[in-house]
């Protein structure tokens, strides 16, 4: 979006929390801001490096929306720049699209910078691919009911668990029997691969790797009821057939197939 003639806040994705996740975007943004809006227990303090001196630095832990809503106002007015930091990536789980539409009937103007999103960080420290060909194209990302959100209709684990395919569940770890009950009536075998995460990518990080059926007593032991993260799904041991797209016998608009490879491919009945 095009800068307002006044004032502007930006969304910043500030990824999981380690600083050198930040886009350089993200980085450039913070450094451009008057205002600087963040959460302590979210995104890590090395951040704020980035921050001009005499910028205003604001916690959001403390702040309502309608705090924040003011110090959008007041930058209408005195036309300043705000950043204002979410924790992994602003489009999940961030509280963004009111802050966003309340922006919209001030008048600021906004712009949204992506971040690493908890679910990506996790798989990398985890060197695991989401999407293994013929084990899970599809990833789903959602958190258990039953807390101060509830659930849209259709959206219970129990239901995304019945394709068997990669989740990524959020927000959830205070409840972790409510969770594998869940993922066990939508049809996950017991053995199903886990991975937990605790502070990815933070000094105090922890990833332990157990299956759906150990999967309540490795939260208990490790006393996990926030700032976890569980990815779950066959990919995570498998893994599956190769990929088309860099076999020899795939071509595409860079690169010819080789015949012999390409009648292999075909043979296996590829559509490629
Ligand atoms: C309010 S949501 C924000 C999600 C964020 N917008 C994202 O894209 O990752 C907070 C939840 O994200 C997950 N999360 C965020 N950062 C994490 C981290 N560093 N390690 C593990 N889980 C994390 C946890 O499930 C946590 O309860």
């Amino acid at each position: 979006m095009a800068d307002a003639p006044t004032g502007k806040v930006t969304f910043v994705g500030a990824g999981p929390g380690a600083a050198d996740l930040l886009t350089f975007r993200a980085a450039r943004a913070i450094a451009e801001a008057d205002i600087v809006i963040w959460a302590a227990s979210l995104v890590q303090e090395e951040v704020l490096q980035h921050a001009r001196e005499g910028a205003e630095i604001l916690d959001s832990a403390t702040m309502s929306l309608e705090d924040v809503m003011a110090v959008y106002e007041r930058a209408l007015a005195e036309g300043l720049r705000v950043a204002r930091i979410h924790s992994g990536d602003p489009a999940l789980w961030g509280g963004t699209q009111e802050q966003l539409d309340r922006c919209a009937r001030i008048g600021i103007g906004t712009e949204v910078i992506p971040g690493v999103s908890a679910f990506s960080a996790v798989a990398a420290l985890a060197q695991r691919e989401l999407t293994i060909p013929e084990v899970a194209q599809s990833v789903v990302l959602t958190r258990l009911g039953g807390g101060k959100t509830p659930m849209p209709p259709g959206e219970e684990v129990r239901e995304f668990a019945k394709h068997g395919t990669t989740m990524a569940i959020f927000l959830s770890a205070a409840r972790s029997g409510q969770l594998v009950r869940e993922l066990l009536e939508g049809g996950y075998p017991t053995g199903t691969p886990v991975v937990v995460a605790y502070q990815a990518t933070w000094p105090e990080e922890l990833i332990v790797r157990c299956t759906i059926e150990t999967l309540e007593e490795t939260v208990k032991e490790h006393k996990l009821w926030k700032h976890t993260l569980f990815l779950v799904g066959p990919a995570l041991d498998a893994e599956g057939t190769r990929s088309h797209l860099y076999h020899p016998g795939h071509f595409h608009g860079y690169r010819k197939a080789d015949p012999e490879a390409r009648r292999a491919l075909r043979s296996r009945g590829a559509s490629t």
